[in-house]
């Protein structure tokens, strides 16, 4: 049996390192080094399992059943109503209360050919899990290739039609974890629309906009603080991008959704995945108050978190991307980080 504190560790021959703890599948640091050979962690988090244990329980974990915001906590399906747990507001963020971020997953090692070195992460969620339908069974693997990779591998079967949107809430900063703000990091995001938010709901409105001409677009590439500081409404809505882009093209293949780069630094990283969007969220929420890595106060815009995901609130938006799993049928969702 693993323990809520038992800590993971994959490492390739180039110097990647990714550490995990069973709580919740949290990475807890990515080491990576650039081409003059120094080695930084990238992403946001705390110094010891401790202190990861009892801080931010969304920090490089696991979330699910549905990463993301459910309106009012209320979806129906197959015809029947379902009231899942509110615990953002009016709304159901990230599984609930209890989410898959907050379990102590099953972990152990597994040998798969693509990968150096790799583990898989198991749950079994109970039917009715957080009001859930259906006993969910869920495999997650993170592995690392010797093309610095880190891939992420979600699969799940459920007994029941159920709803899903598993995805992984990694913040990063690609000079080190506690080494100032992502402002002076260029986002790239495969995308030329987005779901816009409105303040009231809490979430997306079942818009899709057009990012053109907005602070939303990063299609070409831009530093990230220059949307920060602009006066668009949604950006100040949320102090930041706190927003689902729809990626370009989508068709269940692997494709490219973002390319984050430091430039001073040497390091970039590109997300790739098969889903259909992905939530960036520029951490508006910090405010200095807490104490992260390297002893040093987490501060607003301190990390960016990438998340593959299915769009917010798709159950109850017709013109969203179907997050139904229907009893019996896989999910699956490959999302990979790579490092450069
Ligand atoms: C959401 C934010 C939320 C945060 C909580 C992100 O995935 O987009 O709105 O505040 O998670 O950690």
């Amino acid at each position: 049996m693993t323990k809520a504190s038992d800590v993971f560790i994959l490492k390739n021959r180039k110097g990647l390192e990714v550490t995990f703890i069973a709580r919740g599948g949290q990475i807890t640091s990515i080491k990576v080094p650039n081409d003059r050979g120094e080695v930084v962690d990238v992403v946001i988090g705390y110094d010891t399992v401790d202190e990861a244990l009892a801080g931010d329980a969304y920090f490089g974990a696991i979330c699910g059943r549905y990463a993301n915001r459910i309106v009012n906590g209320q979806f129906e399906l197959n015809g029947e109503k379902f009231q899942l747990d509110t615990n953002n507001g009016p709304n159901h963020l990230h599984g609930g209360e209890d989410g898959f971020n907050n379990r102590v997953w099953e972990v152990e090692p597994v040998k798969i050919r693509r990968f150096a070195q790799a583990y898989k992460l198991s749950l079994v969620s109970p039917d009715g899990d957080q009001k859930y339908p259906g006993e969910l069974t869920i495999s997650v693997v993170y592995g690392i290739t010797e093309d610095n990779e880190f891939g992420i591998e979600y699969s799940a079967k459920s007994t029941k039609d159920t709803i899903i949107n598993l995805t992984s809430h990694a913040y990063f900063n690609l000079k080190g974890a506690g080494e100032g703000t992502i402002a002076d990091h260029e986002l790239t995001v495969n995308s030329d629309k987005y779901t816009p938010i409105d303040g009231e709901i809490g979430t997306v409105t079942g818009e899709i906009a057009n990012v053109k001409g907005t602070a939303m677009d990063f299609a070409s590439g831009k530093l990230i603080g220059e949307a920060l500081e602009s006066n668009c409404p949604q950006v100040k809505l949320v102090d930041g991008i706190d927003h689902n882009f729809v990626i370009s093209a989508y068709d269940e293949s692997l494709r490219i959704a973002a390319r984050l780069e430091h430039e001073e630094s040497g390091r970039m990283m590109e997300v790739y995945t098969d889903q259909p969007g992905i939530q960036v969220y520029t951490g508006s929420h910090f405010d200095g108050s807490e104490i992260g890595k390297q002893g040093k106060p987490i501060e607003k815009w301190a990390g960016v978190a990438l998340e593959t995901q299915i769009f917010p609130d798709s159950p109850n938006k017709a013109n969203f991307p179907n997050a139904v799993l229907k009893a019996g049928r896989e999910y699956s969702h490959t999302c990979v980080y790579r490092f450069f």
